[in-house]
């Protein structure tokens, strides 16, 4: 059981886990009286709410990692502002061109922390994430993604030549050349299982731009692998549902921003 009680030398029995969790697993019986906690049913998701607002820090947790906080708790804006944030994503671009240099351990650790908070859906943590940096294990993965999208009618038609063309320029065409290749997979093929994917490597993205590293999401992987499971056994893992992306230090500037049509809002 993650949380695991309540400490009722700190408790005041503010009530306010009983109005924050999901999942309804606090309750007062009667007001005034002793707050419980009961999950027989194992319903809790994790979310670990009840820990973030106690303002006594009396809710016990066991297995659910560490609680952090610091200025800016309440006020992300603090942290970081809108001008600020709307510039990054601007300056957020696909990098298909990576200098030849590996990115340190310690670097890309970041990135992995950053991911560890992107939210999933009911809080299920069923991705496992897995960093290819082997210069060869690339090249054979790039090669036999490229092979299986190429025989493929649809994608075949739709990126063999461009793959063809890339491999003129690059040993492992299908990753631009990139040191390293992140891949998140997941037991859970269902669409939201598909979204804790997607939203995953967004944090790492981002993450990894704001630490001077280039990345590209990395579709090719994801459709190479749905065709071809056996390509599963070249990238060492086991699993429903894929989602990866190169990163590496960028090899090239850019002088402003690409055009971009505006997606059109409905009922603003
Ligand atoms: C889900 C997804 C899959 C993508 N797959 C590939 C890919 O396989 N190869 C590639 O070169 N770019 C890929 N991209 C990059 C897009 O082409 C790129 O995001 C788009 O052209 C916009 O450019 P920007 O990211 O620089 O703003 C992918 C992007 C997304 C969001």
């Amino acid at each position: 059981m993650p949380i695991v009680g309540i400490d009722y030398d700190k408790c005041t029995n503010c009530g306010t886990c009983v109005r924050t969790c999901p999942r309804m697993l606090f309750n007062e019986e009667e007001e005034g009286e002793k707050i419980t906690y009961d999950d027989p049913n194992s319903m809790c998701i994790r979310c670990g709410h009840c820990v973030a607002r106690c303002p006594e820090d009396a809710i016990l947790f066991e297995e659910m990692g560490e609680t952090y906080t610091f200025k800016g708790i309440n006020n992300p804006e603090e942290i970081i502002g809108f001008e600020e944030m709307f510039k990054f994503f601007q300056a957020h671009r696909s990098i298909r061109q990576y200098k030849k240099q590996k990115v340190p351990k310690e670097i890309l650790q970041k990135l992995f922390d950053a991911m560890q908070w992107a939210p999933t859906g009911r809080n299920m943590r069923s991705e496992s994430l897995t960093i290819i940096s082997d210069k060869k294990q690339l090249i054979e993965l790039s090669e036999a993604i490229q092979e299986t999208l190429t025989n493929d009618k649809a994608w075949g038609w739709l990126y063999g030549e461009r793959l063809e063309n890339l491999a003129t320029q690059f040993e492992a065409p299908v990753y631009f050349d990139a040191p390293h290749l992140i891949i998140v997979s997941s037991q859970l093929s269902t669409v939201i299982g598909i979204q804790n994917i997607a939203n995953l490597i967004t944090y790492g993205r981002l993450a990894a731009h704001s630490l001077g590293l280039g990345t590209c999401w990395n579709g090719w992987t994801q459709v190479g692998i749905e065709l071809n499971p056996k390509i599963m056994k070249i990238a060492g893992i086991r699993a429903k549902a894929f989602g990866a992306f190169t990163v590496g230090y960028p090899d090239y500037p850019v002088y402003r921003t690409p055009p971009r049509p505006f997606k059109r809002v409905k009922g603003l």
